[in-house]
């Protein structure tokens, strides 16, 4: 019997559920062509490149995955100054990418002025877009940063169970975490907004994987990230083994962020969903060629100055740290070319449908 067979409406936390779980390959081959449908008919071929640069591990938070958290000691912390980041986003816009995207812990060394300045000269001296991912800050930050320029924000929810997001994020005092609440003002204030989570973090059902999913579609989501939690050894659940899973644990693996990636373009049609560097990471001969094919339209080459990249370390082994800057970014366009997607042109905003 066909246990999820396509229908003609929005996806339900049933069928999307179905998919999460389901065991039989040559249905699974129908989710990834139905996902690649849907992408070529609302996204196009295009793939459009963000340059990612990193441009501080400092971060007040200490969430329970994450490398660079503050809990951290033995991590080195750095900031880039003004000048070696307006120097990563001419290289950006040198090799022809449509957006530059900076990304950080939460460090309020990156003071609301500085960001202001940078996104301001970005935005003056290229013709890039500007993303920002640089945690929860006040509105005051993110309305100045949105005035300077800057055109997107990326924020994760990392999971809409409340009782596993408290648990993984110890709150900071005086500072609860909404991040429903933020990305809420952040469209408001008329950024593009991303979110995503990871898959198989230790505690996550099926079922409350399946209601993220869902989450995206009722936040719209212009971009969706989504990659494998991977454990870092030096925080909290650093040995956490995904071999040996409570029975409805989410394995943290690269079928399964496909799965989710598929499912993200099924109820988002029209976002912009790229194939993580995390999911590179666990395949790193096709993982990206499959997420392209599986409903991402997006890469993000690291750009980040080698000293400082191998210091960003969120989780460990990162894809793009055996990568030049150049392998990366210059040999992509010819291998996106070769798969027949040819790289973005424009800043690769989100195209709405006509209504
Ligand atoms: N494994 C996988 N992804 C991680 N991130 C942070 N730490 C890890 C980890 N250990 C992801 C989070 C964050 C994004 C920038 O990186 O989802 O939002």
């Amino acid at each position: 019997m066909e246990k999820s067979r396509p229908s003609d409406g929005p996806l339900t936390e049933a069928e999307i559920l179905t998919w999460l779980t389901e065991t039989d390959a040559a249905r699974l081959q129908g989710l990834w062509a139905r996902a690649d449908g849907v992408r070529v008919r609302h996204v196009g071929d295009q793939v459009h490149l963000r340059g990612l640069v990193e441009i501080s591990n400092h971060c007040v938070r200490s969430c329970g995955y994450c490398g660079i958290s503050h809990h951290n000691r033995s991590v080195r912390r750095y900031r880039m100054g003004a000048g070696e980041i307006l120097e990563c986003a001419r290289l950006a816009a040198e090799l022809e990418f449509g957006t530059v995207v900076l990304q950080a812990g939460e460090d309020y060394g990156l003071t609301r002025e500085f960001v202001t300045q940078v996104v301001r000269q970005i935005r003056a001296r290229t013709p890039l877009a500007v993303t920002l991912s640089l945690g929860e800050r006040p509105e005051e930050d993110l309305e100045s940063w949105r005035e300077a320029g800057a055109d997107r924000y990326l924020l994760r929810f990392e999971t809409s169970d409340p009782g596993l997001y408290e648990r993984i994020h110890p709150s900071v005092p005086g500072q609860p975490s909404d991040r429903f609440a933020l990305l809420a003002r952040l469209r408001e204030m008329g950024y593009e907004i991303g979110s995503g989570v990871m898959v198989g973090i230790p505690g996550q059902s099926y079922e409350s994987l399946a209601k993220d999913i869902l989450r995206f579609a009722q936040l719209d989501l212009d971009m969706i990230g989504v990659g494998p939690f991977l454990p870092h050894p030096a925080t909290p659940l650093g040995d956490f083994c995904s071999t040996e899973l409570a029975p409805n644990q989410v394995p943290a693996t690269e079928d399964m962020t496909y799965r989710v990636v598929a499912l993200s373009r099924l109820v988002c049609p029209e976002a912009n969903i790229p194939s993580t560097t995390a999911l590179a990471t666990l395949n790193r001969e096709t993982g990206r060629e499959l997420g392209l094919a599986r409903g991402a339209n997006v890469i993000m080459p690291n750009l980040t100055p080698a000293p400082y990249r191998a210091l960003y370390e969120i989780y460990p082994g990162k894809a793009c740290l055996s990568e030049t800057v150049d392998q990366n970014a210059q040999g992509i366009g010819e291998r996106l070319r070769s798969l027949g997607r040819p790289p973005g042109r424009g800043p690769g905003s989100r195209r709405h449908a006509p209504t």
